[in-house]
C-alpha cells in the first residue's frame, strides 16, 4: 500500500509481481493480482487478474491486457497478489486468489493456510442467496465479509470491524489480506496459524520511531514509543505532525524474502491479530480484545540482504544453497563455539541449561529434512547428554497422542518455523507442560516465537523447496546443544574435544566435497533415465540415507528409498539385481565391518553399487561399481559430508532429467496445512 508515494501502474504491478515470484517457492500452480480500477474514470473499482501456472504467465497477462492505463499515476494505492499451492480445488484461474465477493468485486481476499469449517459457512451463505464460482475453501470468506457489510447495523462500521466479525467465525489457519471498494486506500490483515508481517517504509528518511503508527496515549506510548514497539489505537495524537506530511509505504507479506528489498523494517504478528492501515497510518488490535488489552508488537530490523535471496550465477536456488554450506554451516557456529577454551555457549538455551539437565528425556520433533536432522543426531546426543532421546515425525507424535511429561524437554526442528504439523505437535506438547526447545532458520517465525527458548540455526535464507544448508546447519546446532550439555562431564572431555576439533575443519572439509561435483555429475549422467534408486547405509548414516533418498524423490520424481542396511536381508535385498541402481554409504566408523557385509550381499546378487566411501579405501573400491571418495571426519560429524554428494546428485538427475529443481511439482517449502 503506497500513502501518498506517486507510482504508476505499472510500478504497482512491478512490486506485486516481483514480490510473488520471490515468494513463489512456497506454492506456484497459479497466482492472480487485484488493483484499483483500470481506466483513468474508474477510481472506485477494483481489477482481478489471475492465471493458471507461475508467476511468469500471470505477468505476461498483465501486459497483454489492453484496457489497462499502465502509465496512470496513483498518489495513494493498494494491490494485493497471491501465487498458490493448492489445498482445495485444482489448479486454475478460477481457484486462484484473490477471491471475491461478487461479481463487482466489493471485497477481495487472499489467504494462505486452510478453513476447516467452510462447508457450513458455504452453506448457510448459499441459503442467504450467495453464489460461488470457485471449488476453494478461501471463497467463504469474501463472501462472509459481504454478507457482514450488506447486513451492517450502521454505516459507520469500519473495515477492521467487518474483518474482526468474520474471523470469528472461520476455523483453522489463516493469514489473510483484505481490500475493498467500499473502503478504498485502507487495508486490513490478519492472522491464525500462518505467518503474516508487515514491512514499514517511510520516505524522507525517518526514524523508526516516527513510522506512523497510532499509539495510546500517555507513558504507555512513550515506553513502547522508545522501545520501538507498537500497541493498538486508542487515541490518533501521537506524531500528527508527522502524519501530516508522511508519505508512506506498507508491505504485507507471508514472508520476509518477498519485501526485504522495499524495506527492512518489519512486525510480525500474532495469532488473531487485526491490523489496518488508514489515511497511511497503520493500527493494531486483537480479536475479542477487552478493555486494556493492547497488543505490543516490536519492529524488528531484519539482517536479511537482498543479495541473500537473489540466485546469482546458480542455475538453481538449490545449487548455490548446497555451495554456500561452506559458510552456512560456519555462520551456525559463529559467535557460539570458542576453540581455544573448547566451549560453547547457545545464547538462547544457556539459562535453561539446568532444567534440561534435569529431563527424564528429550523428544526431537519434526518434518521431511528437520525429522532427518533429529535422525542424523540422535546417537550422538544420547552419548552426549547420556538421556533417552526419541525422535518423532510431527504427523505421527501427534496421531499417536503420544505421552508427553512435566519433565520431558521437546526439540522441534522447522527451517522455516511455521510447519503446521510441528507448530501443533509443540502446542500439544505446551499444553502438557514440557520445556519447549526451537531450532528454525526463521527468526520471528510462529515456532521461534512459541517455544520457551531455542536456537536459530541461521543459514541464512533457504528458498529451494528441497531443503539443503537447512539440514546441515540443524545437524551443527543439534551437535552444539549436545556439547554444552557435556561441559562439566570429565569423561567425555576427549570426545568433546574431538567433535569440536571436527567442527573446526567443517568448512574446509565441504569445500572438498563441493570440488567432487563434476564427478557426481558424471555418474548422474548414467543414472538418470532410471526409475528408482536406492540408497543404503547404517549407524550415523541411516539418516543420510533418508536424506538422500528424499531429495532424489522430491526433485527428480524418480523412485527412492533409504534404506536400513541392517535391514537388507529382511526385505530389500529382494529389490537388488544387475539393473536396480543402489548408492551405499560406507564410512571407517563403528558400521564398517557390518557395512562391508551388506556389501557382500549386494555383490553377491550382481548388484553394482556406487559406493560414498573414505579416501584410499582400496578394500572398498575393489568391490565398487563407482566410488565416490569422501575426506574423514570424525563420526558423529561425517554425516554432514556424506549428505552434500547426495544433494549434488539429486540436483544433477533433476536438471538432466529436464525438471524444474526449485519448484518440484505437488510441493511447497512451507507447509502451512496439517
Ligand atoms: C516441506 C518441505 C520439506 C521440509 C518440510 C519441513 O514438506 O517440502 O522440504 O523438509 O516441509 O519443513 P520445515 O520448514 O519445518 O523444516
Amino acid at each position: 500500500l503506497n500513502y501518498r508515494v506517486p507510482q504508476t501502474r505499472k510500478d504497482i504491478f512491478t512490486t506485486l509481481v516481483k514480490g510473488l515470484q520471490r515468494l513463489e517457492y512456497r506454492g506456484y500452480d497459479s497466482a492472480g493480482v487485484a488493483v484499483d480500477g483500470c481506466g483513468k474514470d474508474d477510481k472506485n473499482s477494483i481489477c482481478l487478474f489471475k492465471k493458471k501456472g507461475k508467476v511468469k504467465a500471470l505477468d505476461e497477462e498483465l501486459y497483454k491486457n489492453d484496457s489497462l492505463d499502465l502509465d496512470m499515476e496513483l498518489d495513494t494505492h493498494f494491490g494485493i497478489a497471491h501465487t498458490r499451492w493448492a489445498t482445495h480445488g485444482e489448479p486454475s484461474a478460477v481457484n486462484s486468489h484473490p477471491h471475491r465477493s461478487d461479481k463487482n468485486n466489493e471485497f477481495v481476499v487472499i489467504h494462505n493456510g486452510i478453513i476447516t469449517n467452510y462447508k457450513e459457512l458455504k452453506k448457510y451463505l448459499v441459503s442467504k442467496g450467495y453464489e460461488f464460482e470457485s471449488e476453494t475453501d478461501t471463497e467463504v470468506i469474501p463472501k462472509l465479509i459481504k454478507y457482514l457489510y450488506d447486513n451492517r447495523e450502521s454505516n459507520c462500521v469500519s473495515f477492521s470491524t467487518l474483518v474482526e466479525r468474520v474471523i470469528q467465525q472461520l476455523e483453522g489457519a489463516f493469514a489473510l489480506v483484505f481490500k475493498s471498494i467500499h473502503f478504498p486506500g485502507e487495508a486490513v490483515v490478519t492472522r491464525r496459524g500462518s505467518p503474516l508481517l508487515i514491512g514499514v517504509r517511510c520516505q524522507y528518511k525517518l526514524s523508526t520511531d516516527q513510522i506512523p503508527i497510532q499509539y495510546n496515549s500517555g507513558d504507555a506510548r512513550r515506553d513502547i514509543q522508545n522501545k520501538n514497539y507498537i500497541n493498538r489505537v486508542d487515541s490518533s495524537n501521537a506524531l500528527h505532525s508527522v502524519h501530516d506530511r508522511m508519505a508512506v509505504e506498507f508491505y504485507f507479506a507471508s514472508d520476509a524474502s518477498a519485501i526485504i528489498e522495499h524495506t527492512n523494517k518489519v512486525i510480525y504478528l500474532e495469532d488473531d491479530d487485526i491490523a489496518a492501515v488508514a489515511e497511511g497510518k497503520l493500527s493494531l488490535h486483537r480479536m475479542n480484545r477487552s478493555a486494556g488489552e493492547d497488543p505490543v508488537r516490536v519492529i524488528q530490523t531484519l539482517q536479511m540482504e537482498l543479495q541473500q535471496i537473489m540466485k546469482g550465477n546458480f542455475k538453481a536456488f538449490m545449487q548455490k544453497e548446497i555451495f554456500e554450506q561452506p559458510e552456512s554451516v560456519f555462520n551456525t557456529m559463529r559467535g557460539r563455539i570458542c576453540f581455544d577454551t573448547s566451549t560453547v555457549v547457545l545464547g538462547g538455551l544457556k539459562d535453561h541449561l539446568k532444567e534440561i539437565k534435569r529431563c527424564r528425556r528429550l523428544i526431537i520433533i519434526g518434518c521431511g529434512t528437520s525429522f532427518h536432522a533429529g535422525v542424523a543426531t540422535r546417537q550422538i546426543l544420547e552419548e552426549l547428554t547420556e538421556l533417552p532421546v526419541m525422535v518423532e515425525l510431527a504427523s505421527d507424535f501427534l496421531d499417536r497422542t503420544t505421552p508427553v511429561y512435566r519433565d520431558d524437554v521437546c526439540f522441534f526442528i522447522s527451517q522455516s518455523g511455521e510447519t503446521a504439523d510441528t507448530l501443533m505437535a509443540l502446542r500439544y506438547c505446551k499444553e502438557r507442560g514440557a520445556l519447549t526447545v526451537g531450532v528454525t532458520n526463521t527468526v520471528g517465525s510462529s515456532i521461534s516465537r512459541e517455544t520457551d527458548c531455542g536456537v536459530h540455526i541461521n543459514a541464512g535464507p533457504e528458498i529451494g523447496v528441497a531443503s539443503t544448508k537447512a539440514y546441515t546447519s540443524q545437524f551443527v546446532s543439534l551437535i552444539m546443544f549436545g556439547l554444552m550439555m557435556s561441559e562439566d562431564r570429565l569423561s567425555l572431555q576427549k570426545r568433546r574435544q574431538e567433535i569440536i576439533n571436527g567442527l573446526r575443519k567443517l568448512p574446509e572439509l565441504i569445500r572438498e566435497v563441493l570440488a567432487l561435483d563434476q564427478k557426481i555429475k558424471s555418474i548422474a549422467d548414467e543414472l538418470y533415465q532410471q526409475r528408482s534408486l536406492l540408497v543404503m547405509g547404517r549407524g550415523y548414516h541411516y539418516a543420510t540415507c533418508l536424506e538422500g533418498a528424499l531429495k532424489i524423490k522430491e526433485i527428480t520424481y524418480m523412485h527412492s528409498e533409504g534404506i536400513l542396511a541392517g535391514e537388507l536381508k529382511h526385505g530389500p535385498l529382494a529389490l537388488i539385481d544387475y539393473h536396480m541402481p543402489v548408492i551405499m554409504v560406507i564410512m571407517r566408523d563403528a558400521c564398517y565391518i557390518k557395512c562391508h557385509n551388506a556389501l557382500q550381499q549386494i555383490t553377491a546378487r550382481q548388484g553394482r553399487p556406487i559406493i560414498l566411501c573414505c579416501q584410499d579405501d582400496s578394500e572398498i573400491s575393489k568391490m565398487a561399481y563407482k566410488t565416490i571418495e569422501l575426506p574423514h571426519t570424525v563420526d558423529c560429524l561425517q554425516g554432514i559430508l556424506c549428505v552434500i554428494p547426495l544433494q549434488l546428485m539429486s540436483f544433477h538427475l533433476a536438471v538432466l532429467r529436464g525438471y524444474d529443481v526449485d519448484c518440484p511439482r505437488n510441493l511447497a517449502k512451507s507447509v502451512t496445512v496439517e
